[in-house]
């Protein structure tokens, strides 16, 4: 079969990491007898440079003509100090909206390979957990009314929610859970806010009506935050809204120890994803080859999982990168202190590539 994929490398370690995936991908449709298109697109501060906005209408048109779209990482300091409408997450915020990406996976699990990388105490990371994250993404206080008041001494965001875009992600939720072990959390705040008794009111809805065999709970998030420390492998999947998905992601990657193995993939109605690994654009080690490109790797197999249908060519690589990772071989970012044989980037993208 033949896929057309944009790539949007954005900033920072962005191309290093894309390009690393794109070898990935290119051997991988070489032994499956695949055809992959790739034409790349710039985001981010990038656009900024080049076109003095952060999401040309080009790119969005090109990612809209094609069959998904792998990104890299946008921002950097360099465009830091930009008036919000011309900074680089906008051009984040705007694919995601363009594209109709409602729903964010991120998972996050402790690979039994790097259990010494895992941040908890000893006896919490043995119990092991792998939990999937699934965070609303076009919605919520991210894009709802905000402004100043005309002094410009306060300000407002609001946070919105409607039934419908509770429903589209939460039926999602409740797929990945059936996927799975069969356990959804809902996280919410409805002991203060009514967007979160709507959310909450919704899913209990959906689970009684449609998933009655899937095992609902909710949590609130303060105290999501605190049970992802305290012990993670409480949790199967977690649905929650765009803000609160944003911070627990984060936690969750990084209590796994290893940031750079995370991938994520943003789905909507259609079968076009954006696939992007979880960690940011690092610019202080960009150029210097140590970023790791497995995030990237594995968010190229969930494009082939989630978009193509290609389940088969997405436990191969996944099934590679893991071999690579139990036979020792790490990164700056995953090595022991006393490991002197980590690889670079490349290095280790050839490694994988090797394994293929
Ligand atoms: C993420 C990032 C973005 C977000 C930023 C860069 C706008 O933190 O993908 O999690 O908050 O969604
Ligand atoms: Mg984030």
């Amino acid at each position: 079969m033949k896929y057309r994929i944009a790539l949007v490398p954005g900033d920072g370690i962005g191309p290093e990491i894309v390009g690393a995936a794109v070898s990935v991908l290119k051997k991988t449709a070489a032994k499956y007898g695949h055809e992959f298109d790739f034409t790349e697109y710039p985001a981010g501060g990038c656009a900024i440079d080049l076109c003095g906005e952060p999401l040309p209408q080009s790119t969005i048109d090109g990612c809209l003509a094609s069959d998904s779209v792998m990104l890299g990482a946008v921002g950097g300091p360099k465009w830091d100090s930009m008036p919000s409408a011309l900074r680089p997450e906008k051009a984040l915020l705007g694919l995601r909206k363009a594209l109709g990406l409602y729903t964010n996976l991120r998972p996050a699990a402790i690979q039994p390979a790097l259990a010494d990388a895992c941040v908890l105490r000893k006896d919490i990371a043995a119990k092991g957990f792998d939990l999937m994250i699934v965070r609303e993404l076009t919605g919520g206080i991210y894009f709802g009314k905000r402004g100043r008041n005309e002094a410009g001494d306060a300000a407002y965001d609001t946070e919105a929610y409607s039934i419908a875009e509770i429903e589209r992600v939460a039926r999602r939720a409740f797929e990945t859970a059936r996927k799975r072990k069969g356990h959804l959390t809902s996280v919410d705040k409805a002991n203060v806010l009514e967007t979160s008794r709507l959310w909450r009111e919704t899913v209990h809805r959906l689970g009684e009506t449609e998933y009655p065999d899937v095992r609902l709970d909710d949590m609130y998030v303060d105290n999501a935050a605190m049970q992802i420390i305290r012990d993670p492998s409480f949790f199967d999947v977690i649905v929650t809204s765009n803000m609160f998905g944003d911070i627990l992601s984060d936690e969750a990657s990084q209590v796994t120890g290893s940031i750079g193995l995370l991938a994520s993939a943003s789905l909507g109605e259609t079968s076009r994803g954006m696939y992007e690994p979880i960690h940011g654009s690092a610019p202080d080690i960009a150029g210097k080859d140590i970023a790791n490109p497995i995030a990237t790797v594995l968010s190229a197999a969930m494009m082939l999982r989630y978009s193509f249908d290609l389940a088969e060519e997405a436990d191969y690589i996944e099934k590679t990168v893991n071999d690579v990772l139990s036979e020792g071989w790490r990164t700056a970012d995953i090595k022991s202190p006393d490991d002197t044989t980590w690889l670079k980037g490349s290095e280790m993208k050839d490694k994988i590539l090797e394994h293929l």
